[in-house]
């Protein structure tokens, strides 16, 4: 039991910025005046539609999304849109649908295999022999002639495995940012589809983003379910049905939050000297270790094990003692995860660092 907030270091659904949290609650029963909540107020209402689109306008600013892409406010998760892309794109390939797959952990492993039911899901690279713990050099890749997309992960947030340059690559290029979104700058025309979950850097469970290049839509499999047609979607703002409105509403206040922060490259500077914080405790100490190679190491997710795992169980309740929650790895994986999205502070990251030398002294 804790009588304030501690550093919640989950993976997601993970900590929110206390401000955001702090206006939420303030507005929870009178939102902009109306004398009633925005959870109570009707989507197709101009209240609604002014903050759906300022959601939208903010996005598109941090992220410096062109108008030649569309912006989805969707239900679903990224493990709905693992089926919503090849519905939505597949059809583009040449003889048949079909895509590529570069897996580099749990989540890529899933989009190919979700992908596989509507068309052939070509693994035209995969680190699984290293255990995940790498990205597969871009010149090994197999990519194939005929596929209509690339897909990747962009952040493996279980195995803490994250791509430090957007590759190129001349098909479109999609990809799961769902633990990475808004925390690095990014050329939004490198890729062709980003989509996500919100429930890391963005917001609550529930509202799923995507982005699409224009020229992407309206090939759909007739199969698609409507809510999932992209095309369909963006030509009704994302309101074929009743969005999910407080994510919405939730995610604008994080955009703006973001915006004083000083955008999306000053959270990258900030991402940067976190995880240095981390990643420089782990290589100086003789009882932590990252199995993670240094070229792909996350931001975002920071794996690590103690070279003694019967201590793991001490370690991660003496975190919790101090209010460091939420430490222990996936269970596919086992070790510790560190998940230090932009909302978590420098000063819960030196808590844990602080810990973790403290620990091993008494070690
Ligand atoms: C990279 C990645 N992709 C997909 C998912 C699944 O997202 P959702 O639960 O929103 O469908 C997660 C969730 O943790 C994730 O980290």
């Amino acid at each position: 039991m804790f009588d304030r907030r501690v550093f919640n270091f989950a993976p997601g659904p993970a900590t929110l910025p206390e401000e955001v949290l702090k206006q939420a609650a303030a507005e929870m029963l009178n939102w902009n005046g109306l004398g009633m909540g925005v959870m109570e107020v009707s989507h197709r209402g101009k209240p609604f539609m002014a903050c759906y689109e300022e959601a939208i306008a903010d996005l598109r600013e941090l992220m410096n999304i062109p108008d030649s892409y569309a912006v989805l406010f969707l239900q679903g998760g990224a493990i709905g849109e693992n089926a919503a892309i090849p519905m939505n794109l597949m059809p583009l390939a040449k003889n048949g649908p079909k895509a590529d797959f570069i897996v580099t952990g749990i989540w890529t492993e899933k989009s190919a295999k979700e992908a596989a039911k509507y068309g052939q899901a070509h693994i035209a690279a995969t680190s699984a022999a290293t255990g995940f713990n790498s990205i597969p050099d871009q010149k090994d890749w197999q990519l194939s002639d005929d596929a209509a997309y690339v897909h990747i992960c962009s952040n493996e947030t279980v195995g803490g495995v994250e791509f430090q340059n957007v590759p190129k690559v001349a098909k479109p290029l999609v990809a799961d940012v769902s633990s990475n979104i808004l925390s690095r700058v990014w050329d939004i025309n490198d890729f062709g589809v980003l989509f996500g979950g919100a429930q890391k850097n963005i917001g609550p469970a529930g509202l799923s983003i995507v982005v699409v290049r224009k020229d992407l839509l309206g090939h759909a499999m007739p199969i698609t379910p409507m809510v999932w047609d992209w095309a369909k979607q963006a030509e009704n703002d994302s309101m074929l049905n009743t969005p999910p409105t407080y994510g919405i509403y939730l995610a604008g206040l994080v955009f703006k939050w973001l915006k004083r922060q000083g955008g999306v490259a000053a959270m990258e500077q900030q991402n940067i000297a976190k995880s240095n914080l981390l990643y420089d405790c782990i290589d100086s100490s003789s009882l932590f270790t990252s199995k993670v190679d240094k070229n792909c190491r996350s931001r975002m997710n920071v794996t690590f094990y103690l070279n003694d795992e019967s201590l793991n169980d001490a370690f991660v309740e003496g975190a919790a003692k101090l209010g460091l929650m939420n430490i222990k790895g996936h269970k596919s994986v086992g070790g510790m995860r560190a998940s230090i999205y932009n909302a978590m502070p420098i000063a819960g990251v030196k808590a844990l660092v602080e810990y973790m030398k403290e620990f091993e002294r008494g070690c």
